[in-house]
Formats: C-alpha cells, structure tokens, sequence
C-alpha cells in the first residue's frame, strides 16, 4: 500500500475515489494511477538538490502515457527516451504543456536507427549516448549532412553487478550495453577529432530495480575517474548521466528512498561539478499505479486452486517474464476466510499469472482485486495476444478522475481499422 491508497471503511481507495466506483465506470481490467504519488515522489527526488544541479529525465519505457509524461514535465523533468516512438511522446507532452520551457532529453539504447539518430538531432536532444564507435561514426555523418554539431557521451559499461534480476542488469562486461571500460579514452579521443560532435558528457545505466545505492555509486565512482582523466586531456564535459534503477518496494524489499539515492549521487559528484542527469522510471510511477481486475471464475483441480480474472499476462506480464512478485488486495473487505491460490489470467498459456501459490482472502467470482505496484513496465509491455484488448486507464488527482487512455476496441485488432469518419 502506498500513502495515497486506503480503505475507507471496507472499500479500497486511491486518492479518495473509491475503487469500485472506477471498475463500474471504466470497466476492468483498468490501469489506475495516482498523481500524488508520481509527484511525491518526483518531489523526493529534488529535496536535497539544494544547488539545483540534478535533472531528473524520466524514463518514458516505464510508462509512456501521454498524461504520465505531461505530470512529470509540468513538474520540471525532462525524459530519457530510447527509440522515435518516445521521442515523439515526450516532445507531445512538452508541447501539450503550452510552457516555453525545453525538456531535457537523453537517448539512450544500443541499436539507434539513422532514421531515430537524425530526428533526435533535428528536435535538440540534449545528449545521444552512444554505444560503440561505429554509432559514433554514423552520428557524425548525419550530423554533418543536417549542419548541426551533435552533443554526445559514450554509454560506459562500467563492469558493475547490480544485484538484480539478470534480465534487467545491464551493465556488466558480458551484456550488450555501454562501450568496454577500457576503451573508453580512446572512443572519446576519435569522438574530439569530428568537428560535428560535441562531447558534453560520460554517461551509464547499470541495471533496473536496485535495492542498494552501492553498485550505482560504484559505477559512478568509475565513470568520474574518466571524466577527471578527459578533463585533463582537455575536454569540457556537462554532464554525467547515471542512468536510472532505483529499486521500489514490491513486497518486503526496503530499497533506498529517492532522497537518500540522490542525495548521494550529488554528494559523490559535487567535487566534479558536473551536472546530474538521472533517468528513473520505475521509482517514479511504480508505485503509483495498480491494476484493477474482476474475478471471472473459480476452479479448483486436486492439486491447486485458481481464481481466475479478467487481467492477464497481456495487460501485466512481469509475473510471468521475471517471476515478478505484485501484492494483491481485495476491493471489499468481506468476512470470509483466507486461502491459498494461483491468480490466473485467461491467456491459453500456463505461464499466465498474476501470483502463485498466494495465500489470500478468498475472492468469488464478480469480486474486484486491485494488483498493486503496477505502474512501471505495465502498460507499458501490454499487448494484443490471444487478440485481447490493451485496457483503459484511468489518472486520480485528488478526488478527480480523469481516462487517460480509452481501452481499446475490437476494431483496434484488425490490421487496417475501418476509418470512423468515412
Ligand atoms: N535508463 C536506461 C538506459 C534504461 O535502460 C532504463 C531501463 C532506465 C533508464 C529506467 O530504469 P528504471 O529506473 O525504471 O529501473 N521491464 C523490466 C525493466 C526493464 C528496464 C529497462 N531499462 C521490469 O519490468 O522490471
């Protein structure tokens, strides 16, 4: 449970607004988000930046609704963007603001396409982070056609274990991400030599989920030696992007607070005088959203009981991809006892679930269950299989709903909709 989500009396509400009354309106399974959430947290994030020397680029993979990222940018974030599709989203959302103020925005990715690399240099991205030296030489030439001087740094691999799943570490020797420590002088001494690249930074990412500043303020330890050894062959360098990571509490993990991580990172990079990129995403909306799901059935075969809803590994598919662990709280608190089951989505995959083997109270069909910590990487990874519609969702502020997403129709399946003005 997060500050802004409690029961009032026996029904669960986020923000004042009561649960059912949303599955009633919107129907389920619905994406519920709170805005006080996102921007307590946000707010957590810039506390101890006293000196205003932290931009906080939010990471739009997380949650790249346009509502979402308009939240973040009317609080002063910018967005850390990894391919064209979120480099459109996060200039919408600057645009839809009708502000003059110009995000900050880094991209970020191995694989950037000439197509991505040429609109990100047209639309003023504030730093390309480049993953090897062929990119380098790729973003050059386009620089060079368009007539602009591209601002780049290098994604260093700083061999560091994050202490995470290993399908979200990132920045270990063996993966795919970041140039080899070790080549990294040379990459930037190639990348001096092109009068179309502006080196303005060293830039990392080491991994997701992290529930320990240590790995992070280790790899930022390396990379501020490469910047001191640059400066002193000359460059000026801007900034240092430390990527993002930062764990949240999904069940009993106790991850930092996003004050005590940045007050860190400033703490460790204020002799550098280096200004800050961060680019978190899951800390941010994580545990601001949940999904809201009904209970289609109920099945019980010798060895286990089910309960089955209407949610499924399309709508949420970190159960089944990391063996991911959501809490999940009934709607209504009923007087019935507790027991044990598999919440099961209806996908034609055994692997569709929600929680296994959880021990809860028992819940009969038409019963809501909210499924919490889902407002990172949820949506977000939604898709259409077993031809299932992506659901709505839906933003709380403060006792006020707003769809921020309709749920998709049938029609929405077929590969050329029928134009609805024709
Ligand atoms: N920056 C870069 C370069 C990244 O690759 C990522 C995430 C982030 C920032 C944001 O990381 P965060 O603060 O959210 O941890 N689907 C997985 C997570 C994959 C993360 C990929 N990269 C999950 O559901 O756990």
């Amino acid at each position: 449970m997060t500050p802004h989500m409690a029961y009032a009396g026996n029904d669960l509400g986020l923000e004042g607004v009561r649960l059912s009354d949303l599955a009633a309106r919107y129907g389920t399974p619905l994406y519920v988000y709170s805005h006080s959430e996102m921007e307590d947290r946000y707010r957590a994030f810039k506390l101890p930046d006293r000196e205003n020397r932290l931009t906080v680029c939010f990471s739009v993979k997380a949650n790249p609704n346009p509502a979402i990222l308009r939240t973040f940018f009317d609080l002063g974030a910018g967005f850390d963007v990894t391919s064209a599709g979120e480099l459109f989203l996060a200039g919408r959302a600057a645009q839809a603001a009708g502000n003059s103020r110009t995000p900050a925005i880094v991209f970020s990715g191995a694989g950037k396409s000439s197509a991505e690399i040429e609109m990100a240099l047209k639309d003023g991205i504030t730093m390309l982070n480049l993953e090897s030296g062929a990119e380098m030489e790729r973003v050059a030439g386009i620089a060079a056609r368009l007539g602009v001087r591209a601002p780049v740094s290098f994604r260093v691999n700083p061999d560091v274990d994050p202490k995470t799943h290993p399908y979200i570490a990132t920045g270990l020797r063996k993966h795919k991400f970041g140039v080899p420590w070790k080549e990294c002088l040379a990459l930037y001494e190639a990348a001096r030599q092109r009068p179309e690249l502006e080196v303005v930074g060293v830039s990392c990412h080491i991994g997701s989920q992290m529930l320990s500043i240590r790995p992070v303020t280790d790899a930022v330890r390396r990379i501020l030696r490469l910047a001191d050894d640059l400066r002193r062959s000359g460059f000026t360098l801007r900034y240092i992007d430390v990527g993002g990571g930062l764990g949240i509490r999904y069940h009993r993990e106790h991850p930092p607070s996003p004050e005590q991580y940045a007050a860190r990172l400033l703490g460790l990079t204020r002799r550098s005088s280096l200004h800050v990129i961060a680019e978190p995403g899951r800390s941010l909306v994580g545990n601001a959203g949940l999904l809201l799901t009904r209970v289609l059935d109920r099945k019980t075969n010798r060895a286990r009981r089910f309960v089955i809803v209407d949610a499924a590994m399309t709508d949420l598919i970190r159960p089944t991809l990391y063996g991911a662990y959501h809490e999940i709280l009934p709607v209504r608190l009923a007087a019935r006892g507790r027991e044990r089951v598999d919440v099961v989505g209806p996908v034609c995959e055994s692997g569709d679930y929600l929680a296994l083997n959880r021990q809860l109270p028992r819940a009969n069909e038409g019963d809501l269950l909210a499924v919490l910590s889902s407002g990172a990487y949820g949506y977000a990874m939604a898709s259409n299989y077993n031809g299932r519609l992506r659901p709505a969702e839906v933003m709380v502020n403060r006792g006020e709903v707003e769809l921020i997403r309709p749920r998709e129709r049938l029609e929405d399946l077929l590969p050329f909709p029928p134009d609805p003005a024709r």
